[in-house]
């Protein structure tokens, strides 16, 4: 009888945990939608050049605001080198793409 209620309240914080990992983003979709969104720009492995800022390491939080920001225009976009890539995104492509980059670099 306990051992039952064990494996319930075990299966629950499983539970718990497996989804607040999706609701961050997920890092496997994120690096599709990279590679084909972000890659050329801010190279394969997000560390950037001299014409583009380095986004690998980011904190996902902050990275998804700035991709809002972007998308809504309350970031000036001055190159309009980024409104391309962000204006097709959901809020959930947002934080997958942020999760995979906040794995990278660092
Ligand atoms: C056409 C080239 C290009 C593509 C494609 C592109 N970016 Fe950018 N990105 C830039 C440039 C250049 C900047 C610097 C600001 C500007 O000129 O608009 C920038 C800025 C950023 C910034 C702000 C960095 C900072 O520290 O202020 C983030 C975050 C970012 N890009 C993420 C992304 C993500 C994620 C994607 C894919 C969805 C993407 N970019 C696609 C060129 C690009």
């Amino acid at each position: 009888m306990l051992t039952k209620r064990l494996l319930f309240a075990v299966m629950f914080i499983l539970m718990l945990v497996a989804g607040g990992v999706q609701a961050g983003g997920d890092a496997a979709k994120g690096a599709e939608l990279a590679a084909a969104d972000c890659a050329d720009c801010h190279g394969d492995d997000g560390m950037g050049d001299e014409d583009n800022p380095k986004i690998a390491g980011l904190d996902p939080a902050e990275h998804i605001k700035m991709l809002k920001g972007y998308k809504s225009g309350e970031i000036p976009d001055e190159d309009e080198m980024m409104i391309d890539s962000v204006s097709g995104l959901s809020d959930q492509d947002m934080a997958d793409i942020a999760a995979y980059y906040a794995g990278l670099g660092g």
